[in-house]
């Protein structure tokens, strides 16, 4: 099946009764036939059939053998870096979402797991970085917030060639637009609370590998029935519901980010914007070459912090809140929100800071987005 297809359709048979949708399956536990006997459902912990209709779901959009659905994005990151021992090293692209450097450095970093940020978009210096300790290569593309495109196959041979895992984030693309696996990465992680959910009503993770039955996916099996960070399955069943319109929303997403991208330059009030999808972006071509699609996030710098912090008192249509992937249009000021804990040093490397703002954009009508962010900013401009 092609992508829409199977987001619409997904792994859904029919049970006896035909039911166009999956069922809801609450019970936590269930009825063995016999001593030694599963319907292949024991305890809800480890399976429920629920959950396991949305996980085959995401590994076929993915393009992979297995996916497991989590209580969040953090989760199923946290499942990555539980893959390490002490005296492990994992190189990470320097410009991330700053939850997973708090998980990193505040949290893994005290059981004895070196961290090293590295720009992942310079192969060579990746290469240069490796040594024989390192278990993991982790990036983000494009990153938040500064949309800093990765070569994805690149950097597979990188981390294949000194024995490491190439992990990728994909949740600023999704699987619509981006599959890391198909191109050979190891794992896939990915906020589920973003594109996949699409609607800002359930947090949610998927992590994903290309063979199910590969040593890799019994290891994460193991970390995930002996820990429990899976989802429940309610909302496994809002996300397969969700999962279905992934496509159009993406799709017109991407569509009204271009436009604002590039209208955006025009402004005033504005002196830089973040955008692969625009054509002198240093990253359009490789990411070209690597998704179908450029996505629904910008980033852009206003003229002082003053504009950047007050034009979002000004807002009318978009929402001042953090997170991204909605059906709403969503402003962020990455600085004090999503990166708030993120280390000076890294702040420096990467160029956020305080005239950044990262625009979720929705599925609105793309004259009223443009029309608000003006009058927010020109709001801005006159008090500042
Ligand atoms: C790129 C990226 N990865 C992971 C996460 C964490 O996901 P969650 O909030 O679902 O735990 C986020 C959250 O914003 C994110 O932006």
């Amino acid at each position: 099946m092609k992508d829409f297809s199977a987001e619409v359709h997904g792994c859904h048979t029919y049970d006896a009764t035909g039911a166009i949708t999956a069922p809801i399956y609450l019970s936590a536990t269930f009825h063995h036939p016999a001593f030694r006997r599963s319907t292949g459902y024991d305890y809800g912990r480890v399976a429920n059939p629920t959950r396991r209709e949305l996980e085959q779901t995401v590994a076929l959009l993915e393009g992979g053998g297995r996916a497991w659905a989590l209580s969040s994005g953090m989760a199923a990151i946290n499942l990555v870096f539980a893959l390490c021992a002490a005296g492990d090293h994992v190189l990470l692209s320097e410009d991330i979402y700053g939850g997973t450097v708090r998980l990193a450095n505040e949290i893994y970093g005290r059981y004895g797991i070196e961290f090293e940020y590295v720009d992942t978009c310079d192969t060579a210096l990746v290469q240069s970085k490796m040594r024989k300790e390192t278990k993991l290569v982790f990036i983000e593309t494009p990153s938040n917030p500064m949309m800093f495109v990765t070569d994805i196959r690149a950097l597979i041979d990188v981390a294949h060639a000194g024995n490491a895992l190439l992990v990728a984030d994909n949740t600023f693309l999704s699987p619509h637009f981006q599959k890391p696996l198909a191109l050979g990465a190891d794992i896939v992680v990915e906020s589920g609370t973003k594109y996949l959910c699409g609607h800002n009503d359930v947090i949610c993770g998927f992590i994903a590998v290309k063979d199910g039955g590969s040593d890799l996916a019994e290891r994460i099996e193991l970390l995930v029935k002996s820990e429990g960070p899976n989802l429940a399955a309610t909302d496994a069943w809002l996300m397969l519901r969700s999962i279905k319109t992934l496509g159009v929303r993406i799709e017109r997403q991407a569509q009204n980010a271009l436009a604002i991208a590039q209208w955006l330059g025009t402004l005033p009030e504005v002196t830089e914007v973040f955008y692969p999808g625009l054509p002198d972006h240093p990253g359009h071509d490789l990411q070209k070459s690597q998704s179908t699609g450029f996505g629904g996030m910008i980033s852009f710098k206003v003229r002082t912090p003053e504009i950047a912090q007050k034009c979002l008192a000004h807002l009318r249509l978009i929402a001042f809140a953090e997170s991204l992937g909605g059906v709403e249009s969503l402003l962020t000021y990455p600085l004090v929100q999503t990166h708030a804990e993120m280390p000076a040093e890294l702040i420096r490397r990467t160029g956020l800071d305080d005239r950044l703002l990262r625009l979720s954009v929705g599925i609105e009508n793309v004259a009223d987005i443009e029309e608000d962010l003006a009058q927010a900013l020109r709001a801005a401009a006159r008090e500042a």
